[in-house]
């Protein structure tokens, strides 16, 4: 049946105007004024801002960690994303087996059952060889066109320098995105090791021991090895310190085609956090940084220089020895309290796919430091280009997905763990005052969320075949 939403505000990455939108077959059949069909449903937007379904590049569903598991699952996950206007998430599989692509298929059986938006996988490539260097070449068809590297976790993910080296170079010759985690691992070994002998082992000295210093030269590192690769494309996650910002522009002055992504928690919280009773809440890697970075991040949000916003979800609950309760069930997981008495116990990730849109709308949108339409270049078109989904994703166009959000600009709400709908007993942002809400979610044409009702269902979400990397 078609649908038509009347009487909304489009706002897309570009503009900012009143229109109607046909919806037939899961599509935008035609966006205009005072579109009419006969026998379509008719959904009454009047008042309503309707921004394009979000697209979080960067979430951790089911991630194992030593003694425990992230705290949502493809399912909590993807339905807490949705209640946050978000309709498209991008997780990363381990590379669990030897080989990259049975790894792929290995977490694309416990995704694809479960996920209640629409998704697609990055591929983690922490097992260099020349068997996992082949393969890269097998991805592309399966829908996997970037892969994620890690200069950091010393004997566990992180590649040297000549394999990363090598490891772009073959990227760009398959046309895929390389994505880097950012850290300096050998200088995060001893600072830990050096903390540790001196009985520091409170959530603060997480922070201490992963110095920005470090962030900083390993994205210079590895825009050195994109030059040296040919100009290989290079993606750089969860930024979190300001000179990363630097090397971002940089490294694009010297014509290497870097992208930044930066997450809400960096933007909204210091390090100062981890300092709390509660700061083990506040632990992920990497940390928070000073009041000075997560200004020259904010800066960068309105100078254009950030491509993107993920958020790094990666949800442990903060008391795992306590059930809650989820969908009518008890849920318990081993959580935060794992390293109460030790940082580097401490599950490292936080919750966020939610959080992102409405709480940065009333941060970065209401406040005036950005304008309407680059948050949602940030949160939605920008992660869809960059990650070969546009314009079926991230957009408004005849021809998208009509993976809409009716965004309630009017819409108060006291924000916190009751309200967002992840999977954990904690909410980074508890007691915060939002104004502007997403009240409805459609998905492919469909209403997921409806206030706060869930018409959602689990394995409804489609993997997502995501193109090729094009700059
Ligand atoms: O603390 C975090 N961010 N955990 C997830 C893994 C990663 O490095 O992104
Ligand atoms: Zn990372
Ligand atoms: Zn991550």
């Amino acid at each position: 049946m078609e649908k038509i939403i009347k009487g909304g505000t489009l706002v897309t990455e570009a503009e900012t105007f009143q229109a109607d939108i046909l919806i037939r077959d899961e599509k935008i059949a035609a966006i205009g004024k005072d579109l009419t069909a006969e026998g379509a449903e008719v959904l009454d937007a009047r008042g309503m801002l309707v921004l394009p379904g979000g697209v979080d590049p960067h979430v951790h569903l089911s991630l194992p960690f030593p003694g425990t598991v992230s705290s949502d699952d493809h399912y909590t996950g993807t339905k807490a994303a949705a209640f946050g206007g978000t309709t498209t998430v991008i997780d990363f599989a381990n590379h669990d087996l030897p080989s990259l692509v049975d790894s792929f298929h290995q977490w694309q059986e416990k995704a694809l059952p479960n996920v209640a938006v629409d998704y697609g996988i990055h591929q983690n490539f922490t097992r260099f060889n020349e068997n996992t260097l082949k393969e890269l070449a097998a991805l592309p068809e399966l829908g996997v066109t970037s892969i994620k590297m890690f200069t950091a976790y010393n004997g566990r993910m992180r590649l040297e320098d000549g394999e990363i080296f090598q490891v772009l170079r073959e990227a760009k010759a398959q046309q895929m995105l390389s994505l880097i985690h950012a850290e300096n691992g050998d200088l995060i070994e001893v600072q830990i090791a050096e903390a540790v002998k001196a009985g520091h082992l409170d959530p603060g000295w997480h922070a201490r021991t992963r110095s920005a210093w470090g962030a900083v030269e390993s994205v210079l590192r590895v825009s050195a090895l994109s030059a040296e690769a040919g100009n290989a494309p290079i993606y750089i996650v969860h930024m979190n310190a300001g000179g990363e910002v630097d090397q971002l522009r940089y490294a694009r002055a010297h014509g290497i085609p870097i992208y930044g992504e930066t997450c809400p928690q960096y933007l909204m919280f210091t390090d100062e956090a981890l300092s709390r009773e509660d700061g083990a809440k506040w632990v992920c890697s990497p940390p928070m940084r000073k009041a000075a970075d997560r200004e020259m991040l904010w800066r960068s949000l309105e100078d254009q220089t950030m491509n993107a916003i993920g958020t790094d979800h990666c949800p442990f609950l903060y008391n795992g020895a306590q059930s809650i309760r989820y969908e009518d069930q008890d849920y318990c997981m081993p959580g935060k309290e794992l390293g109460k008495d030790d940082f580097r116990k401490i599950p490292n990730g936080l919750p966020g796919v939610g959080d992102r849109m409405p709480v940065l709308w009333t941060a970065a949108v209401n406040s005036g430091r950005i304008s309407a339409n680059r948050f949602v270049q940030l949160t939605c078109t920008n992660p869809a280009k960059i990650f070969g989904l546009y314009p079926q994703k991230g957009t408004i166009l005849p021809g998208s997905d009509a993976d809409l959000v009716f965004w309630d600009p009017n819409k108060e709400v006291q924000y916190g763990v009751k309200v967002a709908k992840h999977r954990t007993d904690y909410n980074l942002y508890e007691g915060m005052m939002l104004k502007g809400y997403p009240v409805k979610v459609l998905l492919r044409g469909k209403t997921i969320v409806d206030g706060e009702h869930w018409s959602g269902s689990r394995g409804s979400g489609r993997y997502l075949l995501r193109d090729r990397f094009r700059d």
